[in-house]
């Protein structure tokens, strides 16, 4: 899991430093565009001048921003980025061009996802708790992921290929597909979970909190930015994240609160209907805070729970270093494109892992039922 750098010193070398790491450590073997376009960056000094004079040290220097701006504005090479040195030139020679609305884009907008694929690890668990659900999501970014019973889903055999179940709102745009598998013994949870309607959970209320909340159906610029920051050469899941904002564009928004999910979470929380089951959930999101931040929050979220006066269930999807409390046992059915996995767990006990954007779902136990 990747954690910012922030930069003490600012200047051309430190920048060049980060744009060689992000190179190697972050785009090697997931985009060979960004892995090129960054390591010529780190090798150009007089552009990474540019970069630490204009500006503020820390995350408005990271890579990711400034490739994700020139996209957004249509840049050459958006979709391939350079190959080979005239490509560069060319490159660099647009950005410097227009440096006052690229670094424009870069200080107004953050580095945020939003991978509504990701709906179909945790659908299973949703459809098994108590209906119907009140959703509250912290780090929901444009709140795709809180719409998981407008979207369709695939769960194909990991081992054999075979087909499985296909479960989800019958005529929605957006199809998700999912690879599952099993520890020998662990049993999955029933897709669809009996008495769902369609595999679907009931949801009568949902909410999300985020540092820049995103507005998918009135705002299209908030959308063509979530694509800039979609890697090149990952057309499935621009698809996911186009099919995902056609399935919502019509449904009513969820309640959105803008600020930090720790202390936006208790307000919020007390607004879900009493008699519902309140899911918190998150998924890549607990990474961004520090871990005493981290410890809070599971206190608040615990203590939440255990005072409300219905039911309530606590949903994480996150890398096992970020709740490392939850420990994860080893497994070997992902494949290697599944690439680092990420670990669900109901109520701080882990129950499966999970592809980082949904592709995959790995049981590690079935639920005890109405936990
Ligand atoms: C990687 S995105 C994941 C978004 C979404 N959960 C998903 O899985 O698609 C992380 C989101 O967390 C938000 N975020 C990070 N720190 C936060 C905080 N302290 N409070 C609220 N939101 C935060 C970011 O703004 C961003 O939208």
């Amino acid at each position: 899991m990747v954690v910012n750098v922030v930069n003490v010193v600012n200047n051309a070398q430190t920048v060049a430093d980060r744009y060689r790491d992000f190179s190697w450590r972050q785009a090697r073997g997931r985009s060979e565009a960004h892995e090129e376009l960054t390591a010529r960056i780190s090798q150009d000094p007089e552009f990474c001048d540019l970069l630490s004079g204009s500006l503020p040290a820390g995350n408005k220097q990271q890579p990711n921003l400034l490739l994700a701006a020139v996209r957004y504005l249509d840049g050459p090479h958006a979709e391939q980025g350079p190959r080979g040195e005239s490509a560069y030139g060319r490159w660099r020679e647009w950005t410097i061009r227009h440096w006052d609305e690229v670094r424009t884009v870069i200080m107004r907008r953050t580095t945020q996802t939003n991978e509504p694929g990701r709906c179909a690890t945790l659908l299973p668990l949703l459809a098994r708790l108590p209906q119907p659900l009140a959703l509250l999501e912290v780090g929901a970014s444009a709140g795709l992921c809180l719409h998981p019973d407008r979207y369709r889903y695939r769960y194909r055999n990991a081992v054999t290929a075979e087909a499985g179940t296909e479960v989800g709102a019958p005529e929605s745009p957006a199809t998700f597909e999912c690879r599952t598998s099993r520890e020998a013994g662990a049993a999955a949870p029933t897709v669809p979970a009996p008495g769902a309607a369609d595999g679907l959970p009931e949801i009568v209320w949902r909410a999300g909190i985020d540092l820049n909340p995103l507005d998918p159906a009135a705002e299209p610029d908030d959308i063509r930015w979530l694509h800039a920051l979609l890697w090149p050469g990952d057309p499935d899941r621009a698809a996911r994240l186009s099919a995902a904002v056609e399935a919502v564009r019509t449904a009513p928004r969820p309640r959105m609160v803008r600020g930090d999910l720790v202390e936006e979470l208790p307000a919020l929380a007390a607004e879900a209907p009493p008699e519902a089951t309140l899911v918190v959930f998150h998924t890549s999101v607990l990474t961004y805070l520090p871990l005493d931040r981290r410890e809070e929050f599971a206190r608040l979220v615990r203590s939440l729970l255990a005072e409300r006066p219905g039911p309530g269930h606590w949903i994480s999807n996150e890398h096992h270093s970020v709740l490392p409390w939850i420990t994860t046992p080893a497994h070997d059915t992902l494949r290697p494109e599944d690439g680092q996995p990420l670990t669900l767990a109901l109520d701080e006990r882990p129950v499966a892992l999970t592809g980082r954007h949904g592709e995959a779902l790995h049981w590690l136990r079935e639920p005890a039922a109405g936990e």
